[in-house]
């Protein structure tokens, strides 16, 4: 072992830049915003490059934290990681020695626990610290263990730990979930793609970061197919090569800006938009009456009718893909806030994605908790600028969009949450001549 590194209880989080946005809303946005590399979609493909010892290369990789954390946790394992430039990083998992994911990644990003399909598929053997909850949730990981074990691995959990071992190769079997996740399904096929035999994934998430992961597998030589909708196949080889592949869109920050033109009745020009994969989204906004046409890969949003005759109430209701992203749904909350009536939010996915309306509530929107899954959203309610703080990262994005909409100043508290999953936002934002600025906190000045 090359030293000596801290077990769980030795962890101290590192500090993180305490900084605010500073916003004064009530401006329409205008003009044309380019959508990124999807983060769901790179940190898993990183992952994936650690099943051969050949370099694989991405590109369209967004400049967000928690990549720049995937990459750093990858370089402590011992794997290569470089960064030519922007957008752009290279991966060669040859000499990985320390197979040890620690707190410290878990803590910073959840998806950290993607590595423990492929490390123990090739390498046998793995510590990774089990990643906890957070905000939206209790957000368990048996589902990923139990898909390990009926692979044929051992995994003993210690102090926050899961040791997992794989006496010989991983053998190919059938996995059967008892619902649909995105990175269960995931981490189950990274591991087969080297196990002995076939595994058969059902259901298996249809998300398209899961087909962009398939794709860039395929490219590695590794034989996995999605057989039907819900159904994954993987007959395991001995060894995979290093690829070359571009990261989808971003979904879920096409989602964001066409939300945001909206609430401040802009005209946006949305572009590198993954129109195939926003048919949920495009039909909820739409039923709003927003005006949303979405062609190839650009979404042209007017927001014009904001005012005069006015967005209309819409029911929503989250699932699994093809069904509403539950990641767009707290951005779709802000518009049903710009909208006449009451509309109902069913958050299906995760139990506590809805926590974050009491602070859309202190900008004066007019949303009631009926539980932990269900709410309503009565509009249309002027939004006031207020001092508001971040919890996640979703809500942290609406929270910048009700400030977009809202009269007057907000400071909004824990900028970095936003930063791990969109590049670039100030920039972006301030193209479409949005009046925002991120400033250490201390140094703002209060509402309005
Ligand atoms: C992925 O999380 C995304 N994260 C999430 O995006 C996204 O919200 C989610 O899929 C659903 O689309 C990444 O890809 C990095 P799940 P994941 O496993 O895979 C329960 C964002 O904002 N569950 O599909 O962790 C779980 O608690 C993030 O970008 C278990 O009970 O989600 C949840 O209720 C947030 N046991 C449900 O399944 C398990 O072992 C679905 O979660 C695994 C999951």
């Amino acid at each position: 072992m090359a030293d000596a590194r801290p077990f769980h209880w030795e962890f101290t989080p590192e500090p993180v830049a305490r900084e605010v946005f500073r916003i004064e809303g009530g401006v329409p946005l205008r003009g044309n915003v380019s959508i990124s590399g999807s983060k769901n979609a790179a940190l898993k493909l990183f992952a994936a490059a650690t099943l051969t010892g050949e370099r694989c290369r991405f590109t369209n990789v967004p400049e967000i934290e928690d990549v720049r954390v995937m990459a750093e946790t990858l370089r402590d394992l011992g794997v290569v990681v470089d960064h030519p430039q922007d957008n752009v990083y290279e991966i060669a998992s040859g000499d990985v020695e320390w197979l040890f994911v620690p707190l410290e990644a878990a803590a910073k990003m959840r998806a950290s626990f993607i590595l423990l399909g492929p490390l123990l598929a090739r390498f046998g053997r793995v510590i990774i610290s089990n990643p906890g909850g957070d905000r939206i949730g209790r957000r368990p990981v048996d589902l990923h263990v139990d898909a390990m074990r009926s692979l044929g691995a051992q995994i003993d959990y210690r102090n926050g730990y899961y040791f997992a071992t794989a006496p010989g190769r991983l053998r190919g079997t059938e996995i059967r979930f008892p619902f649909v996740s995105v990175m269960s399904t995931e981490n189950a096929m990274l591991a087969a793609t080297l196990a002995e035999g076939q595994t058969v994934i059902r259901p298996a998430a249809q998300e398209p970061e899961v087909d962009d992961l398939i794709a860039f597998l395929q490219r590695m030589g590794a034989d996995v197919e999605r057989t039907y909708p819900d159904t994954i196949e993987v007959n395991g080889k001995r060894r995979l090569r290093g690829a070359d592949h571009e990261v989808i869109a971003d979904r879920i920050e096409a989602a964001t800006f066409v939300i945001a033109a909206a609430v401040t009745g802009g005209k946006v020009t949305v572009e590198r938009a993954p129109c195939d994969h926003l048919g949920a989204f495009v039909e909820v906004v739409g039923r709003t009456g927003v005006d949303v046409t979405c062609s190839s890969d650009t979404i042209e949003v007017d927001g014009s009718s904001l005012i005069d005759p006015g967005f209309r109430a819409s029911d929503i209701e989250t699932a699994p893909y093809p069904g509403l992203a539950t990641d767009t749904q707290s951005p779709i909350s802000v518009l049903l806030t710009q909208s006449n009536g009451t509309s109902h939010v069913h958050e299906t996915i995760f139990e506590d994605r809805l926590e974050w309306l009491a602070e859309l509530n202190r900008m004066g929107a007019d949303a009631r908790m009926i539980d932990s899954r269900h709410a309503t959203i009565t509009g249309r309610t002027p939004l006031v600028g207020a001092e508001v703080e971040i919890g996640d990262l979703r809500a942290g994005a609406s929270l910048i969009l009700a400030a977009l909409a809202a009269q007057g100043t907000s400071t909004i508290h824990g900028a970095h949450h936003v930063h791990r999953g969109y590049e670039n936002i100030e920039r972006k934002f301030l193209d479409l001549g949005a009046r925002i600025e991120r400033v250490a906190e201390g140094t703002d000045s209060t509402s309005s």
